[in-house]
């Protein structure tokens, strides 16, 4: 195990009614807020509604910013910096699915920054400094509620960039599983499939002693493969969207990768895929993930598909290899059981586009720890998954 420092510094408020803690925390920054929202769910679920009431019970004054789409825009954090700068906002609320909390997190670090907030994302600039925000999750999927990871996409230029830091984390989080009955099926499969796929992208590390990290990774796998057909066949299964909801947190707030390092490539290769043809995150993933396992699977990292295979999946075959590609194949087909599609094609995903894709995926380097790609790598993972 690798030596780290822990910090995951979002108070998190789980569970029914937690609502009602936004008011203090929010005065805890300011009494002036940017209230970020998507395209209507939340007017939808009476959420909306709920918050309006509590900031003006509570004195809080707010200016809206909402329509932000999902794979969220430059655009909207731009608009969201003016809004924040011409009327003196001392914090952000987020209320939503990933993309909100992502756009919300774009507008905190670029507020302070003197030029146009697209420079962070290409690391012309570093954020120093943030406006603080806070979430209320409405989608079990991405983890944003508790990192510090915000991914931005630029329609001009067609690109989908992350940026992290600490400094981004919320600073509270509402985790109510009510807000999540009304998820439609095919987002909260394509949720289910990205927390599987941010557990596998550090599951798979180069560091190979972290038992105490993949027996919880495991958990939260198996997790995903016990709720998931269960928030399918019945979206309002609260103990179902309750685990889901948890999961995703757990997932990516740090939790496991502390000690580790991940890979991370089928989640670089995937936003290029949604760069261009504005898929959602999980469909893409669920697509690339078994061909990234299949395309990394040899003699010498068969150990690591092995353990996952009998630990996740139960596989009980000798072989190291057999057991490895049995692993994949369940993989796959829970994939599919989601509903997800097979392949690239089917999302409308054009052949002549996947060269475009792998030298964008490699534009700043190799992918990947437990098995490093290069652009050519990244190029037959596409082809393979087309
Ligand atoms: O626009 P609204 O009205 O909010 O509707 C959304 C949207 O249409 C809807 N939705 C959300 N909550 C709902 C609901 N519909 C009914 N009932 C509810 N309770 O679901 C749709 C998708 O929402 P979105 O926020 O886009 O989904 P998700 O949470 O999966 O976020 C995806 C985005 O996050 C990025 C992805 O790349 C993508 O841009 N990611 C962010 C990460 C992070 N910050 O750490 C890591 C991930 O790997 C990922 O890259
Ligand atoms: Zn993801």
């Amino acid at each position: 195990m690798l030596d780290f420092d822990y910090s995951i510094s979002t108070e998190v408020y789980f569970g029914t009614n937690k609502i009602g803690r936004i008011a203090k925390e929010i005065k805890k920054y300011g009494n002036r807020i940017l209230f970020v929202y998507g395209q209507g769910s939340i007017n939808k679920i009476g959420l909306y509604d709920e918050i309006v009431k509590i900031l003006n019970d509570n004195g809080i004054i707010y200016e809206e910013l909402s329509g932000v789409k999902p794979n969220p825009r430059i655009d909207s954090v731009r608009k969201g910096i003016e809004i924040c700068k011409q009327n003196n906002l001392e914090f952000i609320l987020a209320v939503g699915g990933g993309s909100v909390i992502d756009c919300a997190k774009a507008i905190s670090a670029g507020f302070y920054y003197k030029g146009d907030p697209w420079d962070i994302f290409l690391r012309k600039a570093h954020v120093l400094e943030s406006l603080p925000l806070g979430s209320v999750l409405t989608l079990a999927a991405t983890g944003s509620e508790m990192n510090g990871n915000s991914v931005v996409s630029n329609t001009d230029t067609k690109q989908k960039l992350v940026i992290s830091s600490d400094l981004l984390r919320p600073k509270f989080s509402v985790l109510d599983p009510n807000y999540t009955l009304s998820v439609p099926n095919n987002q909260t499969a394509a949720g289910v499939v990205d927390i599987f796929s941010h557990i596998i992208e550090q599951y798979f590390s180069p560091v190979k002693e972290a038992f105490l990290q993949d027996r919880m990774a495991e958990g939260i796998l198996k997790t995903c493969i016990k709720y998931g057909p269960i928030a399918l066949k019945e979206p309002e299964n609260y103990e179902a969207r309750a685990n889901l909801l948890w999961a995703g947190s757990l997932a990516l707030n740090g939790l496991l990768s502390y000690g580790k390092i991940g890979d991370w490539a089928t989640h670089y290769i995937e936003h290029e895929v949604s760069a261009i043809y504005d898929v959602t995150h999980g469909v893409g993933l669920a697509i690339l993930t078994p061909h990234w396992m299949e395309y990394v699977l040899n003699d010498s990292t068969a150990y690591k598909f092995k353990e996952y295979s009998r630990n996740v999946w139960g596989v009980e075959v000798s072989n190291p290899i057999m057991v490895s590609k049995e692993g994949i194949n369940k993989t796959k087909e829970f994939f599919n059981s989601l509903g997800m599609p097979s392949t690239l094609q089917e999302i409308g995903v054009e052949e002549g586009s996947l060269k475009e894709m792998a030298k964008k995926a490699a534009t700043f380097g190799e992918l990947g720890s437990f098995q490093k790609l290069n652009k050519d790598d990244i190029l037959s993972i596409l082809k393979n998954a087309f």
